[in-house]
């Protein structure tokens, strides 16, 4: 007879991403192809889990922790944790972690990639090859926007907007940042500014901020008519910070040069969505994170978090504000 705690997962992960979760619990995965935390195969051990590694997809309130009573820690695996209801654990008495900091140059990698995608219109470029009409070199077709001299305003100048700072930088970019927690010296990767210098100043705006009820639509019409004509809007954060219905207006009246985003609202966002059918978009499914290094890394503190939470220990990467 077992007497290891019940472990349940809502989206498979590689065997070899589990380490000693695996031999220290019993795991009950949900199929991958019905993942979620109310999967089947996890719903029929409910009442015996005690620890749940989640993702980001998985809405963890109050009606789904009463399904499982004797649970005592959620680990998601994400850095945020927008989606777990931290006062419905806090008052359940189950800890919370997530994965900070091993996901910061994955993501601050792909908003590089999706701002030069967008500034060198690089998804139009295959477009064109693809269709077979790569014709003439002209001296005026595919013209881009150039990096060097331009300014990037940072959102949010935590781990992610700092690794991005240091990335324009070296494209020769001038970074200028808001935060809204004082955090370490920025020393020479941004200039701090305030929210409408940043606004009005930069050519692209690069989003950097958890989703809280402070930032949900913070950028709204009136943030991004305020934007310079021709700015780049950049989301790697949550889909959710940005007024979509906004965004589709100003892109579709010229005032913006693009938007590239890796983050939507909603997500996923329908392949019919008014978003898709403007110039200058670019749009990735939520890949931030989805290097195979930086999953196995996130993968690996997520475990660390059950791990110490199932034996009564104070979690390694709690999160700020749940019971650690
Ligand atoms: C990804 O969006 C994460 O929060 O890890």
């Amino acid at each position: 007879m077992t007497t290891r705690p019940v472990v349940a997962i809502t989206d498979p992960l590689p065997e070899d991403f589990l380490g000693d979760l695996e031999h220290a619990a019993d795991l009950v995965c949900a199929p991958a192809d019905a993942p979620g935390v109310l999967a089947d195969p996890i719903v029929a051990r409910a009442a015996a889990v005690e620890g749940l590694l989640c993702t980001l997809e998985d809405r963890i309130d109050g009606a789904v922790l009463d399904r499982f009573p004797r649970l005592r820690v959620v680990s998601t695996l994400s850095v945020g944790f927008d989606h777990i209801d931290l006062a419905a654990c806090r008052a359940r008495g189950i800890a919370v972690g997530h994965t900070p900091g091993v996901l910061t140059d994955a993501t601050a990698d792909l908003a590089m990639a999706l701002l030069l995608a967008c500034a060198r219109r690089i998804p139009e470029g295959i477009e064109t090859v693809r269709r077979g009409r790569w014709g003439r070199w002209r001296p005026a077709r595919n013209l881009g926007i150039e990096l060097r001299g331009k300014t990037l305003g940072i959102v949010g100048l935590g781990k992610i907007g700092r690794a991005v700072a240091r990335r324009a930088r070296a494209f020769g970019m001038e970074v200028v940042a808001v935060r809204r927690t004082p955090g370490p010296d920025p020393a020479d990767d941004a200039r701090i500014v305030d929210l409408d210098t940043l606004v009005t100043r930069s050519h692209v705006v690069s989003l950097h901020v958890p989703l809280t009820a402070d930032t949900r639509r913070m950028v709204d019409a009136a943030f991004l008519s305020r934007m310079r004509p021709g700015a780049v809007l950049v989301n790697t954060a949550r889909g959710a910070v940005v007024d979509t219905n906004a965004l589709v207006e100003v892109l579709a009246r010229g005032h913006l040069g693009g938007a590239a985003l890796d983050v939507t609202d909603p997500e996923p966002l329908p392949p019919d969505h008014p978003l898709l059918r403007l110039p200058g978009v670019v749009v990735t499914p939520h890949v931030g994170s989805a290097t195979r290094t930086t999953r196995r890394n996130m993968a690996r503190l997520a475990a660390a978090n059950l791990l110490a939470g199932l034996a009564g220990r104070p979690l390694p990467h709690p999160v700020p504000g749940a019971p650690g």
